[in-house]
């Protein structure tokens, strides 16, 4: 036996430390699961696991592996059969709450009955009842190897785990660049053009199918914030529209749209000047507000779901890291309570 391998063992004495290796395996992304099982005394028991991975298609064959110091382990040990649910994005506090040891797990759940009285969970992108197939030792964990008897899968937007961290997943765009490479700084990598070229073609397209012509960019974005919550103060409106203290655009826009007879203005009782869409004004802005949501619904559609729910999660957190605190539309400041 070589000086490396540890006495009595076939093991080998790793050169790395636990953390390391624990960082190391991170870095493998994974979807996340839950298991579920019912204990011989009838309880259910579930535990958040990412050791998931498929196994054979014929026989149809998965496995996991579950910590031995786990609360449930022997109930999964005891049992005929469990259940796997591959989550979805939308699933993040449900996994969290079944990786709380000694958490009330199913007290608030609505859960349906599976093969051997298994708790089985909804809204999960694929749920498979196993019937238990071998346990392995797999030193600190017990492997379990099930045979999918049943299944049912939904094309919903998994929830990925990598680097301790959930994730999204989205489709990798080809590395194609969109016109050249040249780098003069107000390239394709820019984001400060990409984001403006993005919103751009959104625009445009909404503006195309607009029902009236000859509003601007700005005009549009005063109608549908005004269309979400309406009678804002006017300072609001030029803070969260212009953002860099030039109110005389907004004030344009603003005289724009009242000449159109789409705004009115009026000073509330402590003086502060608020504006709000007239009658014509309102169904003017959610016209447009239809027209926007139907042009997002066919621009995102053309990208994925997935995609789609990765890019807007990124741009929330772009936004969130960003923020310098221009209120939001559907937030109310002081003075237009
Ligand atoms: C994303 C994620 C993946 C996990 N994967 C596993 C796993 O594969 N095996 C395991 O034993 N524990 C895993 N855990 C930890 C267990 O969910 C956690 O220890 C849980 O408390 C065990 O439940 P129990 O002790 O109540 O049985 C994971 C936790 C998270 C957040």
């Amino acid at each position: 036996m070589s000086d490396a391998l540890l006495k009595g063992t076939n093991m080998h004495k790793p050169v790395f430390d636990s953390n390391e290796f624990r960082r190391s395996l991170g870095t493998f992304a994974t979807g996340v699961t839950i298991i579920t099982v019912r204990s011989p005394d009838g309880e259910p028991i579930g535990v958040t696991a990412n050791s998931f991975s498929s196994v054979s298609l014929d026989p149809p064959l998965v496995l996991w592996s579950l910590a031995k110091n786990a609360k449930s382990l022997p109930a999964f040990q005891a049992a005929e059969y469990f259940a796997i649910h591959i989550l979805s994005a939308e699933q993040e506090g449900l996994s969290n709450l079944f990786a709380s040891q000694g958490a009330d797990k199913f007290g608030n759940l609505n859960t349906e009955q599976g093969i051997g009285d298994t708790p089985l969970l909804d809204g999960c992108c694929t749920r498979m009842q196993c019937k238990v197939a071998h346990q392995y030792e797999g030193g600190d964990h017990i492997i379990f190897v099930g045979e999918v008897v049943d299944l049912v899968s939904n094309d919903l937007t998994p929830l990925v785990f990598q680097a301790g961290k959930y994730s999204l997943a989205a489709r990798k765009t080809d590395d194609t660049p969109l016109i050249s490479s040249s780098s003069s700084g107000f390239d394709e990598d820019f984001f400060g053009y990409l984001l403006w070229r993005a919103y751009f073609q959104f625009q445009s397209e909404v503006n195309k199918q607009a029902p009236f012509r000859g509003f601007t960019s700005l005009e549009f974005l005063i109608l549908v914030t005004l269309a979400h919550n309406n009678w804002r103060a006017v300072d609001t409106l030029c803070d969260m529209i212009v953002h860099d203290g030039d109110h005389d655009l907004v004030g344009q826009a603003l005289e724009s749209l009242v000449e159109k007879g789409l705004l009115q203005e009026k000073a509330d009782k402590n003086g502060f000047k608020l504006c709000g869409l007239s009658e014509t004004g309102n169904e003017k802005a959610l016209e447009l507000l239809t027209i926007a949501k139907s042009t997002e619904s066919t621009f995102l559609e053309r990208l994925g779901q997935k995609e789609s729910a990765a890019l807007k999660n990124l741009l929330k957190g772009f936004i969130v890291e960003t923020d310098t605190g221009i209120p939001h539309p559907w937030e109310r400041t002081e003075g237009e309570a």
